[in-house]
């Protein structure tokens, strides 16, 4: 199927605003019963230890950094970095989703989390520069994951570092998961959700221009986000592929 650039930037910008729209949904509660958690998905004791040991091992506090947490949703990334000493920003498209994520921050006394309105593929201009960018759970939902990470490498000083955490999913998880929320066209026009290996995600790192390029298998996130899972969704979550991709800016 050819499509011209014109018509890609008209679906992107369609399904950004439909993207913004289910996130302050969820953010309002108005998907009761829906699989989306406007609290995230680290559900229990052991899966938050979990994450926040791979943040320190990433950005040790004995170093603090200018963080930028891209789609920080409800803020559990941008608290923990916070709480290992880095200065952090956190940007979402949804209004919902930060008023959740401010109300978090009064509830534990967070005072210094600056929180942003916007794209993640177009973050506004007085952004920055940060030594990290960092997204979670997120590119799976951008429909031009390519835009999201330029604009993220501009925003990154030269020899900073540009992050992506998320999970490659079987398909029967992509509709049981999101399936409630976004109609099937959105989704059939979110690349990375399609992705059945990790090299589409490592071509975009590569693309985008950023150096040493890593991309880890998060086998151990797996193996605890399985075993603490209900009996119901277990099998499907066997298949669930957390992973790692890293990149620096080239220093000038
Ligand atoms: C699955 S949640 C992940 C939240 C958080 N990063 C975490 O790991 O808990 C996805 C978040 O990304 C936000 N989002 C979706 N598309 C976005 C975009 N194009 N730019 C910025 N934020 C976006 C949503 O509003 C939502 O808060």
């Amino acid at each position: 199927m050819s499509t011209s650039t014109a018509d890609i930037d008209h679906l992107g910008r369609d399904t950004i605003a439909i993207v913004r729209d289910i996130w302050d949904a969820v953010a309002n509660g108005d998907h009761q019963g829906g699989n989306l958690d406007r609290n995230n998905l680290d559900t229990t004791d052991v899966q938050r230890q979990a994450w926040t040991i791979l943040l320190s091992r990433l950005f040790p506090s004995a170093q603090p950094l200018r963080i930028l947490d891209a789609g920080c949703g409800a803020g559990f990334v941008a608290f923990a970095l916070a709480e290992l000493g880095h200065t952090v920003t956190g940007l979402d498209l949804s209004p919902g989703m930060l008023r959740v994520c401010r109300a978090e921050a009064e509830r534990r006394g967070v005072s210094d989390l600056r929180l942003v309105e916007g794209a993640a593929e177009q973050p506004p201009a007085d952004l920055g520069p940060f030594d990290v960018v960092i997204s979670r759970h997120l590119l799976w939902t951008l429909p031009r994951p390519e835009s999201a990470l330029n604009a993220w490498s501009d925003l990154v000083r030269p020899g900073g570092r540009v992050v992506g955490i998320d999970a490659l999913r079987p398909e029967e998880l992509v509709r049981a998961s999101t399936g409630e929320q976004y109609p099937a066209d959105v989704l059939n026009v979110l690349p990375l959700l399609h992705a059945r290996d990790l090299d589409p995600v490592e071509n975009l790192w590569r693309r985008s221009g950023l150096d040493e390029v890593l991309v880890e298998e998060l086998r151990w996130i797996n193996a605890l986000v399985h075993a603490e899972s209900s009996v119901h969704v277990r099998p499907m979550i066997r298949r669930l592929g957390y992973y790692l991709v890293e990149g620096t800016r080239p220093p000038r």
